[in-house]
């Protein structure tokens, strides 16, 4: 057998994006995959900001078998495919593209990477827990049905433009017990679980929280080499935990895994791995 009829014959995955050079999706994938004795292989590609449709069918048509997608394509990667699970649907974006006999189809698995991280990693619980969202960017969109289903007493969203934290209510609203509320009528609340879903961390930023807000756990959906300036504002209120979102990118990653080969990897090492990587870059 000849080099190139023998990688024709290794299945074919991807994560794109715009940037995408610091992705971990890669390394993560490589590791479900040598754990789990499967023959494939994973790239990172960057696409050009109106490329998506063109790098989808490029890459389905020399024989991929699913994709990754990330920022800024999730909501495209959603409208092209041919068919979204519901939830997927109801967000509206997709971060998973499987391609079978019946076309493209799409699927989120943000949520339940979020809540997998935090139920069976950290051992945080959220049923029966009151539960404040910040954000109502699509970030939040994406995990809210998840966390609903987990059925906490209350989930808040608060979000700087108060108005977009009211329609996210409104919509998820069959789903559980939630309420939209503005950053200022926090003052003085106390939550068992705060997660911040809002970009501020990526632009090191803080949402304009009131210092009387507490939670006794606090979750950054975002990660970075060293703590969050929410993570560090919840370590000075005296939150009892506090963590970040890299068991989250891993969670839905394995999930994605799952959606393309049938197995489900095991995510502890891999997280642990992934850690150490980012704090020694
Ligand atoms: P994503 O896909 O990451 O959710 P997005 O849809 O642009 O991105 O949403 C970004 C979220 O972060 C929004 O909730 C946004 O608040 P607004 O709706 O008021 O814009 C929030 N956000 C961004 N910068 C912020 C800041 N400096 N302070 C507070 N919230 C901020």
């Amino acid at each position: 057998m000849t080099l190139h009829q023998e990688n024709s014959q290794i299945d074919h995955y991807a994560v794109m994006g715009n940037p995408i050079a610091h992705s971990k999706s890669p390394l993560i994938h490589a590791a479900f995959a040598q754990q789990t004795g499967q023959v494939l292989q994973y790239e990172a590609i960057l696409v050009g900001k109106n490329e998506l449709t063109q790098a989808v069918q490029t890459f389905q048509m020399s024989g991929g078998k699913g994709l990754n997608i990330t920022i800024p394509f999730k909501q495209a990667a959603c409208a092209l495919a041919d068919q979204c699970s519901e939830h997927a649907e109801r967000v509206g974006a997709v971060n998973t593209l499987l391609f079978n006999e019946q076309g493209v189809y799409g699927e989120n698995t943000d949520g339940v990477g979020l809540v997998r991280d935090l139920v069976q990693n950290q051992d945080c619980q959220i049923e029966g827990q009151r539960v404040l969202i910040l954000g109502a960017g699509g970030a939040v969109r994406g995990v809210l049905e998840p966390l609903l289903a987990e059925t906490p007493a209350q989930c808040v969203i608060a979000n700087r433009t108060a108005s977009k934290a009211k329609s996210l209510a409104t919509l998820f609203s069959t789903f559980g017990n939630i309420a939209a509320s503005s950053y200022d009528a926090l003052q003085g609340e106390s939550f068992d679980l705060i997660i911040n879903g809002t970009s501020t961390s990526l632009q090191g930023k803080l949402p304009a929280l009131p210092d009387s807000l507490f939670g006794e756990c606090c979750y950054d959906m975002m990660y970075a080499s060293s703590p969050t300036l929410f993570m560090q504002w919840a370590t000075k209120q005296g939150s009892a935990s506090v963590l970040d979102g890299l068991g989250m990118l891993v969670e839905q990653a394995a999930e994605s895994f799952y959606l393309w080969r049938g197995l489900k990897p095991e995510t502890a090492q891999v997280i642990q791995n992934v850690r150490n990587l980012i704090v020694n870059c």
